[in-house]
């Protein structure tokens, strides 16, 4: 089968399109033929071993001179092939979306607890934009309480276009922070209030939050926690914007924001680690087919421009999602 490989850590260029040998489903894994899938920041980290320091840190993900999965992609929706003798839930013919290692492929092989059924609402490219940011909004989202009033840094990228539309769902007010040609897509996905960081500095305004979901990793611990109410959460998921190789990136961040999750009082803070998980699929899908959340696609490729569909997403600030069709 055609999967998009890379040998070596670096630009779009490493990637390549070759045939490889199709994966065979474990007991409880579901093959599936790979109709669509997503581009998401996680594929530029992983082609370009960026941050450096990530490679030294995560050892299981990151090879010595490229990432230990040579298989690009994680988001996927296509139709089951077959199943592993221990799958209860889906049959072969079945139409799916889900989230596993090496999607950019013909064939993805998926444990079935990071499957879903796909919503009738949605074709298969739409589907595949929702596993990994979806569920990524959706669990930097819990605890979120209907009236809270929340702000999205990097709100039109993959992840925030979600988080506005499921926080708006769930009665939430929301402020988006994005660049100015940005503006009208976050009003038009329900954004009620938007910030343009081009011209506004949301650290330095007079609103204060009760959650605050950084996307971005571009601002210190404490301008972010000056954004938050007392007893305000603040949300870290990692950030980096590709420069081409960066040392630390949002590391540094994490860090800190690890350190001080143990010892500030006045406000609460975490750090995402969004895992694949098929009962937020299945809420992702509610959401979808009773049109409350919407895939908000910017581009789609052919399935063999894949290294064309992220260096858009990496080098010129994709909108929302990019999708590639197989
Ligand atoms: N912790 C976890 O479990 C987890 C899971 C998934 C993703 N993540 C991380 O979350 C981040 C966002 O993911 P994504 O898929 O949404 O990425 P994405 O689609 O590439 O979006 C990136 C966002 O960053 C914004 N941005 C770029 N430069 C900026 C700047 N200088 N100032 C402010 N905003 C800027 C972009 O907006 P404009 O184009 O308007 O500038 C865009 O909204 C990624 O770094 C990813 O690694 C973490």
């Amino acid at each position: 089968m055609k999967a998009i490989v890379q040998d070596r850590y670096g630009a779009p260029d490493v990637l390549a399109v070759r045939e490889i040998d199709q994966p065979v489903p474990g007991a409880s894994d579901v093959l599936v033929k790979v109709r669509a899938a997503a581009v998401n920041a996680r594929d530029w980290h992983l082609m370009r071993g960026d941050p450096y320091v990530a490679r030294l840190m995560d050892k299981k993900t990151f090879g010595r001179h490229g990432p230990n999965q040579p298989v690009r992609g994680t988001d996927f929706a296509g139709v089951v092939e077959a199943v592993g003798r221990g799958v209860t839930t889906f049959k072969p013919g079945d139409a799916v979306f889900g989230e596993a290692q090496a999607a950019f492929a013909e064939y993805v092989c998926a444990p079935q607890t990071v499957v879903a059924h796909l919503p009738s609402a949605l074709s298969f490219e739409q589907a595949a934009a929702f596993p990994l940011a979806a569920n990524t909004a959706l669990m930097g989202l819990r605890d979120l309480e209907a009236g809270q009033h929340l702000l999205v840094n990097g709100a039109s990228g993959g992840v925030g276009t979600f988080a506005v539309q499921i926080a708006k769902a769930y009665g939430v007010e929301v402020t988006a922070v994005c660049s100015t040609r940005n503006v009208a897509l976050l009003r038009e996905l329900g954004a009620d209030h938007v910030i343009d960081y081009t011209t506004d500095d949301f650290t330095r305004g007079q609103t204060r939050y009760d959650v605050l979901l950084d996307l971005v990793g571009n601002r210190k611990l404490r301008e972010l926690r000056r954004a938050l109410k007392p007893g305000g959460r603040l949300v870290l998921s990692g950030g980096g914007v590709s420069k081409g190789g960066s040392l630390i990136g949002p590391v540094g961040l994490i860090v800190r924001g690890k350190f001080a999750e143990r010892f500030v009082k006045r406000h609460s803070i975490s750090v995402l680690d969004a895992v694949p998980r098929a009962d937020n699929l299945r809420t992702l899908a509610d959401l979808a087919e009773t049109g409350k959340v919407v895939a908000a696609i910017d581009r789609e490729y052919p399935f063999d421009q894949a290294a064309e569909a992220i260096r858009y997403l990496e080098v010129e600030h994709a909108r929302a999602k990019v999708v590639l069709l197989l």
